[in-house]
C-alpha cells in the first residue's frame, strides 16, 4: 500500500457539486474519499454510488448505532453502494457489532470493512463519567477496541493519541484509521488531540483522515501532495 493509498480525504462539504469538484481536483493525489453525515444527509446514496463508480474507494462514515437488526440492514444497504469502509459505534455492544460484521461478510468479496468508533474525540474523562462510563478515556478506548476486535470488526477509528493504545491492545492486522491530522504549521481547528502525519503513522495508524487542511487549502491538490510526502518520509 502506498502512502497515497493511506490518505483519506473527508468530503465535509455542503453539496454534491462541491464534493464532485473536490474529488476531481484530488484525483491521483489521495487514496479514498470519506462521506460523512453532512454530505450524506444532504445528497443521499446517489453521490456515494457516483464516487464509487468513478473509481474512488469510499469510506461511508455514518457511525451506525442501533439495534442489531437495524444496523445489519444498514450495513447491507451500504455494501450495496459499493463502499470500502464504514463505521459503527462500539458502544452499540457485541451483538450489534457482530450483526454488522456478518452483514458486511454477506456482501462477499467486495465487502466493506467494518470500523468501530470507540470514544468520540469530543468526549473527555469528565464527559464519560457523566454518562456513567467507568475508567479513563484510554481504558475505554482499549476496552471498546478489544470488544470490536472480538466481534470480528476489521478495525477502529482512533485519534493519534489513542492509536498506540489500540495497536498495542489489538495487535497487527487490526486497521487503525486516524482523524485529527494537522500538517506542521496548519491551524488545529477544533481537533484537540491532533498530530502531524508522521506521528500518527508512527503511533500505528494505517489510514489518515484529513478534512479541513485539504479542503480549505488554496490548492487542495498540493496540500494532499504535501501530506503524502510527509507520510512517505515517515514510512521510510
Ligand atoms: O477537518 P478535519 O481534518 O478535522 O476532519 C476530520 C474528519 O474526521 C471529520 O470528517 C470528522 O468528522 C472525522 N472524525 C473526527 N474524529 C473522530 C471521528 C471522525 O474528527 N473521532
Amino acid at each position: 500500500m502506498t502512502a497515497r493509498d493511506r490518505l483519506i480525504v473527508a468530503l465535509d462539504l455542503p453539496g454534491a457539486e462541491e464534493a464532485r469538484r473536490m474529488a476531481a481536483r484530488l484525483r491521483g493525489h489521495a487514496g479514498q474519499m470519506k462521506v460523512g453525515s453532512q454530505l450524506f444527509t444532504a445528497e443521499g446514496p446517489s453521490l456515494v454510488r457516483e464516487l464509487a463508480g468513478d473509481g474512488w474507494p469510499v469510506f461511508l462514515d455514518l457511525k451506525f448505532h442501533d439495534i442489531p437488526n437495524t444496523v445489519a440492514s444498514a450495513v447491507e444497504a451500504a455494501s450495496a453502494l459499493g463502499v470500502s469502509l464504514l463505521t459503527v459505534h462500539a458502544l452499540g455492544g457485541p451483538e450489534m457489532l457482530q450483526a454488522a460484521v456478518e452483514a458486511a461478510r454477506r456482501a462477499g468479496e467486495r465487502r466493506p470493512r467494518v470500523l468501530a468508533i470507540t470514544v468520540l474525540t469530543s468526549h473527555d474523562q469528565a464527559g464519560l463519567a457523566r454518562l456513567g462510563v467507568a475508567g479513563t478515556v484510554e481504558e475505554c478506548v482499549r476496552r471498546l477496541a478489544l470488544l470490536a476486535r472480538e466481534a470480528g470488526a476489521d478495525g477502529a477509528v482512533a485519534s493519534p493519541r489513542e492509536a498506540a493504545v489500540v495497536r498495542e491492545a489489538c495487535g497487527p492486522g487490526f486497521l487503525i484509521v486516524t482523524p485529527g491530522i494537522r500538517p506542521a504549521g496548519a491551524p488545529k481547528g477544533d481537533q484537540a488531540r491532533h498530530a502531524v502525519p508522521g506521528v500518527a503513522l508512527a503511533a500505528g495508524a494505517d489510514y489518515l483522515v484529513v478534512g479541513r487542511p485539504v479542503l480549505s487549502a488554496p490548492d487542495p491538490a498540493s496540500a494532499a501532495v504535501a501530506i503524502v510526502a510527509a507520510m512517505e518520509a515517515a514510512l521510510r
